[in-house]
């Protein structure tokens, strides 16, 4: 137990950073400046992770339980931070994470903000038991029962309620999708828009979470392509073709590679959904057809799971020559780490940073690359 302990700073995961006797601690849940007593859960040789006790000096900008599984829950990190804060903090954490791993001035812009803090999510994993639905708790397997989420869309927390009703908690995960007017729950496909493109969209296909944080960081990608008629786009990790769809009528042609062939189904569907005729899409791995492309891009977007890009795709883009590679991330340290690789090839012009996750930790990134 420390008493009378001072935040200092925040962790990458939004968790205040205090330090005792020489040692750091990790303590969820607080605001920089804030006087806490801590319970220590976790003693490490180089850091601790403790529990607040008691806030002895609070924030004046906290933000009072909105929520009442929010200690619990593992979905949220940040709802006691005022929103402007939370961008503060997700801008200021892109900016280190850049500054301590390239080790060189890069333009990072403001932070682009999300319209709805609440009720953003058009998708939910429920995990379900015999008693429960809900989400999973924040350290552990458990579940924490909920009647309904803040950052679910209402038509998804309405669906919960349904369901709750009816008493059915036969599956173990029950993954949501919607489009704000009917929820999908099977195999069926759900339209969704985006700017003036329709797409469909299966369960088990990747959308992203945040419409209208979605349109934005589109826009930021074709501002930063500038595309012309000739020019070919290399679209990686495609999904259901968003991208490469809402490019198309800008340049020559697309083509999209995507390892999910129900993903690929649905972009397929897009294309003709669209009336696009020059793209194309390919069901397979980028590491393994990445080398055997019958295609010479001049712009390539990637847009990889938060596990980043292998070396082989990174070796075959710089072997590509593009003259720009736009690069969306959902992690910042997968992101730099692939950039000190690619900054040798390409000039790092820009990164742009986008609240897709308000009330969580997590930011995403575009970034703009030039060939040098
Ligand atoms: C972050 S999503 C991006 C989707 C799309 N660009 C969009 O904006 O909706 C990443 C996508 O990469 C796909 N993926 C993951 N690993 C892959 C791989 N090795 N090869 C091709 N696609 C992959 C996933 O199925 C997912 O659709």
């Amino acid at each position: 137990m420390y008493n009378n302990i001072t935040i200092t700073s925040y962790d990458h995961k939004g968790q205040g950073i205090a330090k005792v006797e020489g040692k750091i601690i990790f303590v969820p849940n607080t605001i920089v400046g804030e006087i806490v007593n801590i319970k220590i859960t976790k003693e490490k040789k180089n850091y601790m992770e403790g529990k607040v006790t008691a806030i002895i000096k609070e924030s004046p900008t906290r933000v009072k339980r909105i929520c009442p599984y929010y200690e619990d829950c593992g979905g949220c990190d940040l709802l006691h931070l005022p929103y402007d804060e939370q961008l503060k903090y997700k801008e200021n954490k892109i900016k280190n994470i850049v500054n301590q791993y390239l080790k060189e001035k890069i333009e990072i812009t403001s932070i682009v903000s999300s319209d709805q803090q609440l009720n953003y999510r058009n998708k939910v994993t429920f995990q379900a038991d015999k008693e429960n639905i809900g989400f999973f708790s924040k350290k552990s397997n458990k579940i924490v029962n909920i009647d309904s989420c803040l950052l679910l869309d209402k038509s998804l927390n309405n669906y919960l309620k349904e369901l709750k009703k009816s008493n059915c908690f036969e599956k173990k995960k029950i993954i949501l999708r919607t489009n704000g007017k009917q929820v999908l729950d099977n195999e069926d496909k759900i339209i969704k828009t985006i700017g003036k493109y329709q797409f469909k969209v299966s369960l088990t296909s990747f959308f992203q979470i945040n419409d209208n944080v979605t349109l934005k960081m589109y826009e930021k990608i074709k501002e930063y392509c500038n595309l012309s008629k000739d020019d070919n786009v290399l679209d990686l990790y495609c999904g259901i073709g968003t991208i490469g769809i809402y490019l198309s009528e800008l340049c020559k042609k697309v083509l999209g590679v995507e390892i999910n062939e129900q993903a690929i189904k649905d972009a397929n569907e897009n294309k003709k959904l669209n009336k696009i005729d020059n793209i194309t899409f390919i069901a397979d791995n980028v590491n393994k057809v990445i080398d055997k492309l019958n295609f010479k891009p001049t712009i390539i977007i990637v847009d990889p799971p938060r596990a980043g890009l292998d070396t082989k795709t990174i070796n075959q883009i710089i072997k590509f020559k593009p003259k720009k590679l736009i690069y969306t991330s959902c992690d910042p340290m997968t992101l730099v780490r692939d950039l000190k690789i690619l900054k040798d090839h390409f000039k790092i012009e820009q990164i742009t940073p986008f609240d897709m996750f308000p009330n969580t930790y997590h930011v995403e990134c575009v970034c703009l690359l030039t060939k040098k």
